[in-house]
């Protein structure tokens, strides 16, 4: 695992956008997996910054997300969808069409599940992986359990992650239970990750991922595994290592 060190939020996003800028110019027609929550904005702003002056193509690339809440329509303001449209994808010259989320309005989980891992395979394996940091160590949805999954699967949301989230939301009540996420297996067949953390709430969760035990109780220490793992984390998150 590497670990790039940085000055504070804003360096930090700076720092993770420019490894995704040069994925993009490297090879134009990439496949980005990307993340939502709030710790990859600053990312997707800095990104939208250069394509507007000029330094960035994206109509050649294509997207897949980790993971969507299930129930919600692409059009409520909370779903994941719509957080890629509104911090991204309306920003920039991605085909939309060129863009996938796992479809939270498909009430059967198993062909939600099955059709996203289609969509995966059919594109060939994801060059860079984006992802953020859940406070119990989870990536994606993949909540601590006592095995790694493999594939797309439906999961219920535990009460540590329903109460991270409920920021976003009118009140706890209103998190959906559950989301459909990509599954670890998927994460690691990514050529290459890059993994934003940010503050000091997430200084003690990101000790163990980088150097605890490997085990599904702590879903982001498989990470270790992987042969081309960035951490790009402010001082604050490094605090404890
Ligand atoms: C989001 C996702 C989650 C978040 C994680 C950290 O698509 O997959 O794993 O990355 O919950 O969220 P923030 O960045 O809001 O702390």
């Amino acid at each position: 695992m590497k670990i790039c060190r940085t000055k504070d939020y804003k360096d930090l996003s700076r720092k993770a956008a420019n490894i995704i800028r040069a994925q993009v110019i490297m090879k134009p027609d990439c496949i980005l997996g990307l993340a939502t929550g709030s710790s990859p904005v600053g990312t997707y702003e800095k990104l939208i910054e250069w394509y507007k002056k000029g330094d960035l193509d994206f109509s050649k690339v294509t997207s897949i997300n980790l993971d969507e809440y299930k129930g919600l329509q692409p059009d409520n303001s909370q779903s994941y969808r719509y957080f890629m449209n509104t911090n991204f994808f309306d920003h920039i010259n991605i085909e939309k069409s060129n863009t996938f989320v796992p479809d939270g309005l498909e009430t059967d989980s198993e062909k939600a599940c099955r059709d996203y891992d289609k969509i995966i395979e059919n594109c060939n394996g994801v060059d860079l992986q984006l992802l953020g940091l859940g406070h119990n160590g989870h990536i994606g949805f993949n909540e601590p359990s006592d095995v790694f999954p493999s594939g797309t699967h439906c999961v219920d949301l535990t009460p540590s992650t329903i109460n991270a989230n409920k920021r976003f939301f009118d009140s706890e009540a209103d998190v959906p239970r559950q989301a459909y996420t990509m599954g670890i297996r998927s994460i690691m067949l990514a050529k290459k990750i890059v993994v934003v953390v940010s503050g000091r709430e997430k200084a003690e969760i990101l000790k163990k991922v980088v150097c605890g035990p490997i085990t599904p109780q702590v879903p982001a220490s498989v990470l270790q595994l992987h042969g081309d793992v960035t951490i790009v984390a402010d001082e604050a998150a490094l605090s404890q290592l």
